[in-house]
């Protein structure tokens, strides 16, 4: 394993509550994070954007419209535009003060609307006062950061990955085990000039013509560069089900893998239920487990 990678210490596969325990409460809410920490999470997991004066918050992604009420607020009606074909109300449009006043929904109807318009959207800061507080009482949980849109949160803030690696290395002063993760391999490279925190590329794929995901690029080329691999779980899988050897191949070369994310609306139908999927993943080796239901994965843990 590299070094810094939190396998090393704890021998054991960690559970990354994906946005928090967001199967449960409304996504990137200090109450979804507080609920992951409950349940015994390993790391909870933010995804960053930037507002219009350069703060960091924690949204999937730039586009409002999902995630609160910006829609059913008369004064920020102007703000909502269209930017490279999606019209929405955008992050970073919003100042600090603006975007504080919004309140939080849950984007996924089917788990229920009853802690919609209770939670503002927290700051990174927020989320590490939260994990202060947690720390105070023993527990050491991590911070496994993503930052979206990385390319366009550049023009908002041209120095981003200097400024952002400043508060991972901050975050990881304090004592937290920290992960950074991004989907665009040269922001992490960038990134890499300024942090020793480890550093996770995500990886969809693409899907051919029936659907089945597929690795699209050699990864080889990131070993020893890069902690470990954030994959989609469809890329472990043959298109007859079986199992194949990426894992191994990603072990080989030194790197971890942290697969994503298990959660109950899209099991493959080869299983039964979100328990049999983390069993399945546990079963193939993988480091880490981005999950909207960390309760499931970290009962299934317990009974390897
Ligand atoms: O970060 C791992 C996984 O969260 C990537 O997908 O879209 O949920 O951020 P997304
Ligand atoms: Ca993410």
């Amino acid at each position: 394993m590299l070094a810094g990678a939190y396998m090393e210490d704890k021998h054991e596969i960690i559970v990354i509550g994906h946005r928090g325990a967001s199967g449960y409460r409304p996504e990137h809410t200090l109450m979804s994070y507080e609920l992951a920490i409950q349940q015994g999470v390993d790391f909870i997991e933010p995804d960053l954007v930037l507002t219009k004066d350069g703060k960091l918050v924690a949204r999937h992604d730039m586009y409002l419209s999902g995630s609160t009420d910006v829609s059913s607020r008369p004064e920020f009606a102007a703000k909502k535009r269209t930017l490279e074909g999606h019209t929405d109300w955008f992050a970073q449009d919003f100042t600090l003060d603006e975007i504080e006043t919004l309140k939080t929904v849950q984007p996924r109807l089917t788990r229920g609307q009853m802690y919609d318009g209770m939670e503002p959207i927290p700051t990174l800061e927020d989320i590490v006062t939260l994990l202060k507080q947690h720390q105070k009482q023993g527990k050491a949980v991590g911070v496994y950061i993503e930052l979206k849109h990385p390319s366009i949160m550049e023009a908002i803030v041209p120095d981003i990955a200097e400024k952002l690696a400043v508060e991972l290395n901050s975050i990881q002063k304090m004592g937290f085990p920290v992960y950074f993760q991004c989907f665009d391999a040269d922001f992490l490279l960038k990134i890499s000039s300024y942090t020793s925190v480890p550093l996770i590329y995500l990886v969809e794929g693409k899907p051919d013509a029936d659907g089945h995901y597929y690795l699209n690029e050699d990864l080889s080329h990131y070993f020893g560069k890069f902690a470990g691999f954030g994959l989609y779980k469809a890329l472990l899988i043959n298109k007859d089900g079986s199992l194949n050897n990426v894992v191994d191949t990603i072990h080989n070369g030194g790197g971890l893998v942290h697969v994503w994310t298990v959660r109950d609306d899209n099991v493959p139908k080869m299983f039964n239920s979100v328990q049999q999927e983390v069993k399945f993943l546990f079963e193939a080796g993988v480091d880490g487990i981005f999950t909207d239901f960390p309760d499931t994965a970290i009962a299934a843990r317990e009974s390897k």
